[in-house]
């Protein structure tokens, strides 16, 4: 499994904890920044990683900023990203398992470390479930083809 991981500076000391405990399974994590505490823009970072998820070169894509918010908007923007804010384990698996979710966002503000690992285990363990929610996922690909320019 290939995952992609960003986040702003707000969410840098969380995805340190994240790339050293995905690294720590075997699981090949490449970062797309930032690199340093000093301040920058989590759209930057959301545009990196959604980019690459779509384009398939990774299985997933992970973004943290300070509450998770701004960074999954901005990730939310690209066509095929679907990006999914998860402060609990349930809406982690869940989001897997009914939207086909396929970047994690979480804000290292919200949760603390231990939680936000047990997260990131929840949503890589998950599958998505296909059938009725098949259904559903493609009309959100629908919403997306309506507004495209
Ligand atoms: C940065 O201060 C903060 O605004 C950002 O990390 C995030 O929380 C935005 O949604």
């Amino acid at each position: 499994m290939k995952i992609a991981i960003g986040s702003d500076h707000g969410g840098l000391r969380l995805k340190k904890d994240v790339i050293k405990h995905l690294e720590k399974k075997g699981i090949e994590v490449k970062d797309f920044g930032t690199y340093t505490e000093e301040s920058c823009d989590y759209p930057d970072y959301a545009n990196a990683v959604g980019k690459a998820v779509v384009a398939k070169e990774f299985d997933f894509g992970i973004l943290i900023c300070g509450t998770g918010i701004g960074i999954s908007i901005a990730a939310n923007k690209i066509s095929g990203v679907r990006a999914a804010l998860c402060s609990d384990t349930f809406s982690a698996h869940a989001t897997r398992e009914h939207n086909n979710a396929n970047i994690l966002a979480m804000g290292e503000r919200v949760v603390g470390p231990g939680l936000a690992l047990d997260i990131v285990d929840a949503f890589l363990g998950a599958e998505f479930e296909g059938g009725r929610h098949q259904n559903r996922v493609n009309k959100i690909t629908d919403i997306e083809k309506e507004y495209s320019r």
